[in-house]
């Protein structure tokens, strides 16, 4: 990609900062979740381009704690398969009850699975996705240095939620990247469940933690605008049970 064709890059040659926020919009309204694909030709490159702009993405104290693992091995690939496939199945058995999957209490800790994991285990469907993963054109393992991470809500006793927006930014950003390139892709987290025997697999040091898998092809189907809630149900002005911002 030319950055000096991107308007409002410094140095760009064409455009305006209307241009840029018009295409930068368009992305990230249809940045969607792509669970099948078709091959990229020339992986390689294209992967470093988009791990190229993804890298200047926004992490505490610019501590980059990001590695990302390319598996090509095909072996490595169906283990990782497999591994995603039992954390899916513990993800589904909380999800057929109704429940949030892994969720932490109103008082922010976490109080053990809500189900009987071992009945999971039996489980004996997968999903489409979990089980083709292994032929996703690019399979990244995205890990985050602990020892990078200023946590600063640790001691708070719940849940710790800032480390993460120090990975999981570059990691959208890839998603991003790849939608402008015509790129589909999805970042998961289900092979969290298993980040022993992925750490084993993998040779990854101990002072790394896995935070996710990002498979990325050509996608099936077309792009489409994504839903949310809207701006009002999640904004408020001053006070939590405040005024919903509205235009
Ligand atoms: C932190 C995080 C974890 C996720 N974990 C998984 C996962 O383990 N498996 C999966 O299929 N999708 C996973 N997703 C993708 C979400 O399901 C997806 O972003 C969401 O459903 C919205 O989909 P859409 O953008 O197509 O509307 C995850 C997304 C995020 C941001």
């Amino acid at each position: 990609m030319d950055l000096t064709r991107i308007p409002g890059i410094a140095g760009s040659r064409e455009g305006t900062k209307g241009e840029e926020a018009m295409e930068l919009f368009e992305v990230m309204t249809t940045a969607g979740a792509i669970r099948e694909y078709l091959d990229i030709p020339d992986s390689d490159n294209v992967l470093y381009d988009i791990l190229d702009k993804a890298r200047c993405a926004p992490s505490g104290g610019n501590r980059q704690p990001w590695r990302v693992l390319i598996v090509k091995d095909q072996d490595l690939r169906r283990k990782v398969r497999d591994l995603y496939s039992e954390g899916w199945k513990e993800y589904m058995a909380h999800v057929k009850k109704g429940l949030v999957p892994f969720a932490p209490a109103e008082d922010g800790t976490w109080n053990g699975p809500a189900v009987d994991l071992t009945e999971a285990a039996a489980m004996t469907t997968s999903n489409q996705y979990a089980s083709s993963l292994h032929e996703s054109p690019i399979l990244l393992v995205l890990l985050a240095r602990l020892t990078d991470l200023s946590c600063l809500d640790n001691g708070l006793n719940r849940q710790s939620i800032v480390g993460g927006g120090s990975v999981y930014p570059f990691g959208h950003n890839i998603l991003l990247a790849a939608r402008s390139l015509g790129l589909g892709g999805v970042m998961t987290t289900v092979i969290c469940r298993r980040e022993p025997e992925m750490k084993t697999l993998f040779r990854i040091p101990r002072e790394f933690a896995v935070a996710g898998l990002i498979t990325l092809g050509k996608p099936k189907k077309l792009f489409s605008r994504l839903t949310r809630r809207p701006v009002e149900e999640f904004a408020f002005v001053d006070v939590f049970d405040g005024v919903p911002l509205t235009h």
